[in-house]
């Protein structure tokens, strides 16, 4: 890696400082109901959205949390390397409080900037394929920021840390109150955004608030303010951008359905009961961070049942392999996950964890978790459901997925961590996915030495 030459980690724009909101208002929704809810549904007890909400709101969906011995600030999504490639746009239509246009947020300054003023909901509906709301939100993937240590596998760090920011977002909408319309198949958006395709790409959106009147019709040309570079030389990598052209289209398209297929008769049926009098989602997300001193010890089956209630959703494009440690309630092995009915069947018993830590660059740790997480997708089924954009879908399901174990292992009081590097060939046999999987994300979790309490 190239220190000198390290990218900036936070966006910024000449002439278009950061307007602040004041102190942030947190969200007071518990958390084991939003986390168990999908989707996530709007907490009907929440204040109306103003301006000390929306910072609260921003906080927890993107904003700094800690910061790390060597410095870096550290954020509420989790992100591969701490290199954190998504950015978030907002534009914002009728709320009263905040002048209409589109907003780029700055997790330093826990504030928006005003890049661009005027009614644009319609034109971001547009962009979203949802109707125009007070609120809708755009994450996008700037790639050099992953590119500079990752090189051609950062598109792969791109989507699951998009994921990851996407599902903070999703919960605090929800716990905000406000309703939300989440587009997985966004059109380019570069003319919304004012982006550099080259450089950035929109992964997805939500569209949230009341509906609001708005004008449709074609955009105005518009030139976004100058930016300031990221680093002295921004690279590019053409693998990156292939990929990322691949999935890009000129319409946005319906979301798809991806049904999960029947769990056989021999599963176990898992019933995730969450503890009475759990905490409020605001303090667990601000508490979550990456533990990976692992110690051998066991998860209960109501453990279990919980994380995975909570990291996934019952539909989608994830195949769900988990491996399981000797000293849980559920028997050591590895087992299929169906969360349609979540239930899960032993396909192999017998530890796997250590070849799993192999394949993931001998991250030993990964062998001492109580249970680790395979995401992975049939390539088929991907590209028959959804083309080209299947892929997409997937690893950004697969963040998603990654981000909720994070906080429901928080919750537990666990530790939890995401593995992105691995060998694709020795996780799938270390994991026995079926010939042809691509394994996408490995999350582990489990109880470590001096979890803080919650
Ligand atoms: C997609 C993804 C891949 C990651 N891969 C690894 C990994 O292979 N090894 C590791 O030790 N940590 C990994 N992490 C954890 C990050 O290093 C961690 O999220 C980052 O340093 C920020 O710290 P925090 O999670 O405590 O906020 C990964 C995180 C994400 C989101």
């Amino acid at each position: 890696m190239d220190w000198g030459n390290q990218p900036w980690p936070f966006k910024s724009y000449t002439g278009a400082p950061p307007q602040s909101l004041g102190d942030p208002r947190m969200p007071s929704a518990e958390f084991w109901p939003s986390l168990l809810a999908w989707p996530p549904a709007p907490d009907p007890t929440a204040s109306p959205l103003d301006q000390a909400g929306l910072a609260g709101l921003l906080a927890l969906a993107a904003g700094l949390t800690a910061q790390a011995h060597g410095g870096t600030y550290l954020r509420s999504p989790a992100s591969a390397g701490a290199l954190y490639p998504t950015e978030l746009y907002f534009s914002a239509s009728g709320l009263g409080w905040l002048e209409d246009g589109l907003w780029h947020y700055a997790p330093e300054a826990n504030a928006p900037r005003l890049l661009r003023p005027g009614d644009l909901a319609g034109a971001t509906a547009q962009v979203l394929g949802n109707e125009p709301r007070t609120l809708s939100f755009m994450l996008t993937a700037l790639f050099w920021r992953s590119i500079w240590k990752y090189r051609t596998r950062a598109w792969r760090y791109c989507l699951l840390d998009g994921g990851h920011l996407l599902a903070c977002l999703e919960l605090t909408l929800a716990a905000c109150g406000l309703e939300q319309r989440l587009c997985l198949n966004p059109a380019l958006g570069t003319k919304l955004l004012g982006l550099d395709p080259e450089r950035e790409a929109l992964l997805a959106g939500v569209s949230a608030g009341r509906k609001v009147d708005s004008r449709l019709g074609q955009l105005p040309d518009w030139q976004p303010p100058q930016e300031e570079p990221l680093s002295a030389e921004e690279k590019s990598d053409p693998d990156v951008m292939a990929a990322a052209a691949l999935g890009q289209s000129q319409a946005p398209s319906p979301a798809l359905h991806w049904p999960s297929g029947p769990a056989p008769e021999k599963a176990v049926r898992l019933s995730p009961e969450p503890p009475p009098n759990g905490p409020a989602l605001g303090r667990v997300m601000l508490a979550r961070r990456s533990r990976r001193n692992f110690i051998p010890q066991g998860l209960s089956a109501g453990q279990v049942a919980l994380l995975l209630a909570a990291a996934l959703p019952q539909d989608g494009p994830l195949g769900v392999t988990v491996l399981l440690g000797p000293e849980g309630e559920l028997p050591a092995g590895t087992h299929r996950y169906y969360p349609g009915e979540k239930a899960l069947a032993l396909l192999e018993p017998g530890d796997q964890r250590g070849a799993a830590a192999r394949a993931c660059l001998d991250q030993m740790w990964v062998g001492q978790a109580a249970l680790s997480l395979v995401l992975w997708a049939d390539p088929e089924r991907l590209s028959a459901v959804a083309g080209e954009r299947g892929y997409r879908q997937a690893m950004l399901a697969a963040g998603r997925a990654g981000q909720r174990l994070y906080l429901a292992a928080t919750a537990l009081g666990l530790g939890c961590c995401g593995v992105g590097a691995f060998y694709d060939r020795e996780l799938t046999s270390a994991a026995a996915l079926p010939p042809g999987a691509w394994p996408l994300y490995l999350i582990a979790a489990g109880p470590v030495k001096n979890a803080p309490p919650i």
